[in-house]
């Protein structure tokens, strides 16, 4: 027994049950939506997503929650309250950066703690199943290695700074069409091998202090009421020694505390959801008849007061400097190295003393660019350039908003290219843009799309026209450069007729400058695809999404019967060519792979060297991968060269990704594995064969 389990122990064991009751359940601050104050909440306290009274005369603070992964949110809790607001998360994860993970966490710390919070709902590393799952953006990548390694450093990060991190959404949140009402279907031992290999990986690394389950079921019984996930996996197999706290609103009953949740999570949603606060008076009830175990009580108090104690949040002596400017730099940095160059037929980059005229159309590229609506959402310093209200049904419906970040693409254009004429079109029609593009040497065409929580999309295209905006500029100007700013893969009607292809995802605060410093070559983009982007649905595991377009209520069962071959892994599988592969992502130069040497045994090692064989210094991210006897991303490393430069780059593979999950364990089987190195899942330019030992891990 550790130290922290040790006081969680002597601390519960002085508590009332009051006390005790009060640790379990987390209610919401006021905001535009919640007039009235709990009475739980002392006044004066900051508003957020969550507020757990503390126990003062045992020195246990109270949890204050907010969210989180991209920033500290603001969705109207705090009157002028405004943070540094990070790229979305699929942006971390196209950087391939663990560095600037750990950088972009840390500054979420040191911006949560100077507001008082000590526990950030952050870490959301659920993996891109399907291209319309309207959270993808919030998501890292669809790879379990990449996922894991980028959700442990932005933990760890936060961590590091004396505030506990949650990891989310505990397991299989892929899609948001009616999430509370989903039934997500797995073979469990694929489970293990995809999403939950995420959350084993990360949980090791990081040890984040709370564990956030999903609002959907798994095979057809709720994440926070799931045994078999949550004490047979999680504190079982696992042995995870935090807390498991459900989502805003996702407990339906006090049963769930049988079945391994610790803390009910936005009790007013609850309320509203299933009429009753669980984890209030029906758990009391529970246990003055028997029902709820006195050690069941116990055990959930004391996980809650070990992170507490393990992350320090007890032992707070003042809040940390904040640096503005220098986190504005981790917002910059984050946009410049998560832009993925996806195509150039060396339209880019712009000459730096260009006198061309260069029309920019469509997107709010005047204005701004967008952010992911819904809990992630970060009002960033002078707040939104626009909020745009979209609506929908349900309880997301009234948060969903076009939220458009301060930083201009067309301004920041004009700043780097003061000799070019750039003239800015609305898009509003096809025929408006194709005359804006006539006239002009090289146009510039944003394409941009809401997505949010609560909503999937319906499909892979732009909404309001743009696809027809952008053939048109095509059409009308051979030098068009497309700028997509999704949270997901979209289909690309117009892309053969289009000069370069740029995805920029929702970029941050920083989002126009670094898309200007891109097309104008000041930065080399260095972004590669966390995600596959298909030709069509068609080539995806689910053609037709179950439930989509179905009332808000409707219960919904959606099967993954790709089970662990998700996205490249399932691509590989069926031999189909996507139209951007995972890890794909052109440069302003080239490089070169040769020497691999492979090792095996145990497990996998692999030297290679990499040689930057082009005019001007940049990053690459080369990639190894098992081929045979599946595909599976073993290992990867960002590496800055100047020209000419080269680097030996070893990589070691994590043993489970060598290995099947079958019959309760891990199995590596013994004989001859193909490995790969490359620049994505699909250019594989050296390979190797490598004998492994049989072995069971
Ligand atoms: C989201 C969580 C978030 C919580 C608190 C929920 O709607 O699913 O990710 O942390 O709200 O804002």
């Amino acid at each position: 027994m550790d130290e922290a389990d040790r006081r969680a122990r002597e601390t519960e064991a002085q508590m009332t049950d009051d006390e005790r009751f009060g640790l379990l359940v987390s209610v919401m601050g006021t905001n535009t939506a919640i007039a009235t104050r709990d009475e739980r909440i002392p006044e004066g306290t900051p508003m957020s997503a969550g507020y757990v009274p503390g126990v003062p005369r045992l020195g246990v603070p109270p949890l204050l929650m907010s969210d989180a992964s991209l920033g500290v949110t603001n969705p109207g809790y705090r009157e002028g309250d405004t943070a540094t607001a990070l790229p979305a998360a699929i942006a971390l994860g196209a950087s391939f950066n663990p560095a600037l993970a750990r950088a972009a966490g840390r500054m979420i710390g040191r911006e949560a703690r100077s507001r008082g919070f000590n526990v950030m709902l952050a870490g959301g590393i659920n993996l891109a199943r399907d291209p319309r799952n309207g959270r993808n953006f919030e998501y890292l990548s669809e790879d379990p290695l990449l996922s894991a390694v980028l959700a442990a450093e932005s933990i760890a990060g936060i961590q590091g700074e004396g505030v506990i991190s949650t990891i989310k959404h505990y397991s299989l949140n892929v899609n948001e069409t009616n999430r509370h009402w989903l039934d997500a279907i797995v073979d469990p031992d694929a489970h293990r091998e995809s999403d939950l290999l995420a959350f084993e990986i990360a949980i090791e690394r990081a040890q984040p202090g709370s564990v956030m389950t999903g609002y959907n079921k798994v095979n057809g019984e709720y994440a926070g009421g799931n045994r078999l996930l949550l004490e047979d996996v999680l504190k079982g197999a696992w042995g995870y020694p935090g807390w498991v706290m459900s989502d805003w609103g996702a407990t339906p009953t006090w049963e769930f505390a049988l079945a391994g949740q610790d803390q009910e999570s936005g009790a007013q949603i609850d309320v509203s959801m299933w009429g009753e606060e669980p984890f209030t008076a029906p758990l009391r009830a529970a246990l003055a008849d028997g029902r709820l175990p006195r050690e069941r009580l116990s055990e959930m108090v004391r996980r809650i007061l070990r992170s507490i104690y393990a992350v320090g949040i007890d032992a707070w002596d003042g809040a940390a400097e904040v640096d503005m400017a220098a986190h504005a730099q981790i917002a910059l940095d984050a946009a410049r190295q998560g832009i993925v160059l996806l195509e150039n037929d060396g339209v880019l980059p712009l000459a730096r003393d260009t006198s061309a005229t260069i029309a920019v159309i469509g997107g709010y590229a005047q204005a701004g660019v967008p952010v992911g609506t819904g809990s992630s959402a970060v009002t960033p310093p002078g707040g939104y350039a626009a909020v745009i209200p979209i609506g929908g049904p349900g309880i997301m419906g009234a948060w969903r908003n076009l939220f458009l970040l301060p930083s201009s693409p067309v301004e920041e254009l004009r700043r780097l290219l003061p000799g070019a004429q750039i003239d800015f079109d609305p898009g509003l029609t096809p025929a408006d843009a194709a005359l804006a593009a006539r006239r002009a040497d090289v146009a510039i065409v944003f394409g941009v799309r809401v997505e949010g929580e609560g909503f999937d999309n319906a499909d892979l295209s732009l909404p309001w026209g743009q696809d027809a905006v952008i053939a048109a500029v095509a059409d009308a100007n051979p030098r068009t450069i497309v700028v997509l700013e999704t949270g997901n893969p979209v289909a690309m009607p117009w892309r053969d007729r289009v000069a370069a292809i740029v995805e920029a995802w929702y970029p941050g605060q920083a989002g126009g400058r670094a898309i200007a410093e891109v097309l104008a070559g000041a930065v080399n983009p260095s972004g590669r695809l966390p995600v596959t982007f298909p030709a069509d649905l068609a080539q995806t595991p689910r053609p037709e999404l179950p439930g989509l377009g179905t009332p808000t209520g409707t219960p919904t069962t959606i099967r993954y019967d790709e089970g662990a071959e998700v996205g490249y892994r399932w691509f590989a599988a069926r031999g189909e060519a996507p139209l951007y592969a995972f890890g794909h992502g052109l440069g302003y130069t080239t490089f070169a792979y040769e020497d691999l040497d492979v090792r095996g045994g145990d497990t996998l090692t692999a030297t290679f060297t990499v040689t930057n064989t082009g005019e001007r210094g940049g990053a690459d991210v080369p990639q190894l991968y098992l081929t045979e006897p599946r595909r599976r991303l073993l290992g990867f490393e960002r590496v800055e060269l100047e020209p000419g430069e080269s680097r030996r780059v070893t990589l070691t593979a994590e043993p489970r990704l060598l290995a099947r999950f079958a019959d309760g364990g891990w199995i590596v089987d013994g004989g001859e594995h193909r490995v790969a190195v490359g620049a994505s899942a699909e250019a594989l330019v050296l390979s190797a064969a490598v004998e492994l030992d049989r072995r069971a891990l």
